[in-house]
């Protein structure tokens, strides 16, 4: 192995000159973002026949932590639950993850991850070690939902599996003996294991992270000390019977770019034998959006209007976090080996009164779902360094797809899972760059720039996918899509917004924010003319010539 870790006087420098961003700050110009002015109508320029990089359709992916009711109550009932289920699994949930296509599943933390011993969740249930789950409401965990429940439930999602490895409490041993329970097909005393407890197969396992939020919950480490570890980690998740692993190093939080470059030191071997880059693979990125500080973050459903401009500011904010954070890697790694992958993002609210402050359950309204159009839009323009991300966290948990109701078993698709079911095509995709130009300046909300619409757009074959937000609360938009490059023979349109911007599902109203047929749509010199609701999420699917 040899390490080739540039001279650290130009990264220094870089990672000073990146480190003036952060929520709040100044605006810091085009890594964010933007919108061109122009005298004429609203315009959104999108040049059909100059497709870019592959949009990952794991950019579209989830994650399920021990904490709340994500995992009990929310995936997992048990077989004796009234609620119909598949070996414990709910059938509802599945099924409305399945119509995501969601490409893969992070479990079982976060911060749980780095508690979790994996051998004390296989076997028989009634056997299985209690432990306490001190980060998530201080309740004991029994153990029931573990390693073959998971993987279950991956197949039963037609998914890939993200399993966060333990690097805080557990030992290098244990993690590797972990993937080689899972992936080793012959007669390893891992994979004969497995098989003693009802499973011959091996699994497949595509990604694998090593540890979680090392800075915090995951060990309070400093960089270099957690990089090296990381390193030696790494090395023994191993590749068994032709299951090749990306290995994601634990990132950083919100604007840590000195964490980034850290491990971007200590993943410098990037010309390795088989052309992959080592010891590990990726890199993760964590940061949440709220519209109030950490102590007082809001409410769900409650907020002004300067919240509502303050909290899409900050989910637009992600975006300048992406391309910073690649400018780094940029850095050491130009041909773009090393991946980032984004396993954490999306609202973080005050919990819903009278609920468990542990248990992280928040409502999800038209607001949600505009930070996860942002986010998307985002993560559509910086799809040659970003491979994954994953929405925290998919049921019942911060910004839900899925919320089920403790008493009544009642589900309830969110605002969020509707934007994304209607982006759903832009999975796998070829990105194409939407150049957004407005009449107006753009207002500065929180120290940045907030342009009004929102857009990205993407093609696979014979078709277009293009997603446009309206952030103003209280305004329609009309727009312009100007079309180039290649014909348009045709086009639908779908709408999602709700009769104020703090508008969400609930049982009783369960599609009060739910996709329609967008028929304000006409035919253009340029294109096509669009009328946008205010506070509203558009697609449009162009047939192309
Ligand atoms: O998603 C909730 C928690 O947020 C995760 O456990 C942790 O990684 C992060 O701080």
């Amino acid at each position: 192995m040899t390490d080739s870790a540039p001279a650290p006087t130009l990264a220094t420098g870089l990672v000073s000159a990146l480190s003036a961003s952060s929520p709040g700050d100044a605006p810091t110009g085009s890594t964010g973002p933007s919108a061109a002015r122009t005298d004429g109508p609203a315009r959104v320029v999108i040049d059909l026949d100059l497709p870019g990089a592959t949009i990952s359709r794991h950019l579209y992916g989830h994650f399920a932590e021990h904490l709340g009711r994500c995992i009990y109550g929310g995936f997992f009932v048990g077989e004796d639950s009234e609620i119909p289920n598949t070996r414990g699994i709910r059938d509802d949930v599945v099924e409305a993850l399945r119509a995501l296509r969601i490409p893969n599943l992070r479990w079982p933390g976060g911060c749980f991850a780095d508690d979790y011993h994996w051998k004390h969740g296989i076997g028989p249930r009634e056997e299985r070690p209690r432990m306490v789950n001190s980060h998530w409401g201080d309740i004991v965990e029994d153990n029931s939902f573990g390693t073959h429940e998971f993987m279950d439930l991956v197949e039963l999602l037609g998914t890939e599996a993200y399993v966060n490895g333990n690097v805080g409490s557990g030992t290098v041993q244990e993690m590797s003996e972990w993937i080689e329970y899972l992936t080793r097909a012959d007669d390893s005393p891992m994979a004969s294991l497995r098989r003693r407890n009802g499973r011959d197969e091996p699994w497949k396992v595509p990604f694998f992270g090593i540890g979680n939020e090392a800075w915090g919950c995951g060990g309070n480490m400093r960089a270099e000390d957690y990089a090296a570890l990381a390193r030696q980690y790494a090395t023994y998740v191993r590749d068994h019977a032709g299951n090749e692993v990306t290995r994601i190093a634990a990132g950083a939080s919100d604007s840590d770019y000195s964490w980034t470059e850290a491990l971007m030191r200590a993943a410098t071997n990037l010309e390795s034998k088989d052309g992959r880059p080592g010891p590990f693979q990726a890199i993760s990125l964590h940061y949440y959006t709220m519209s109030g500080p950490w102590a007082d973050k809001g409410s769900a459903t409650e907020f002004s209007e300067e919240e509502w401009y303050r909290t899409l500011s900050r989910a637009a904010f992600a975006e300048e976090l992406v391309a910073r954070h690649a400018t780094v890697m940029d850095h050491y790694d130009p041909h773009k080996k090393v991946g980032l992958v984004f396993d954490e993002w999306g609202t973080w609210w005050n919990v819903e009164p009278g609920t468990n402050p542990g248990f992280l359950y928040q409502q999800n309204t038209v607001r949600d779902a505009l930070v996860a159009s942002l986010h998307f839009d985002g993560f559509h323009r910086h799809a040659d360094r970003l491979l994954m991300a994953n929405i925290a966290q998919t049921v019942n948990v911060l910004q839900a797809m899925i919320l089920t109701d403790p008493d009544s078993g009642a589900l309830v698709l969110t605002p969020t899972y509707h934007v994304f079911a209607m982006n759903a095509g832009h999975q796998d995709a070829s990105a194409l760059a939407a150049h957004v130009l407005l009449p107006e300046a753009p207002a500065e909300v929180d120290g940045r720039e907030l342009p009004m619409i929102s857009a990205s757009a993407s093609t696979t074959g014979q078709t277009a996918l293009v997603s446009l937000s309206n952030l103003d609360a209280a305004e329609a938009r009309t727009l312009v899509l100007d079309l180039r490059g290649r014909a348009v023979t045709g086009h639908s349109a779908r709408v999602l917004t709700g009769a104020s911007t703090a508008a969400h599902n609930t049982p009783e109203q369960p599609e009060a924010v739910a996709p329609r047929a967008l028929d304000a749509v006409r035919e253009h010199e340029r294109g096509l003319e669009i009328d946008l609701p205010p506070h509203s999420f558009v697609t449009v699917e162009l047939q192309l010539g």
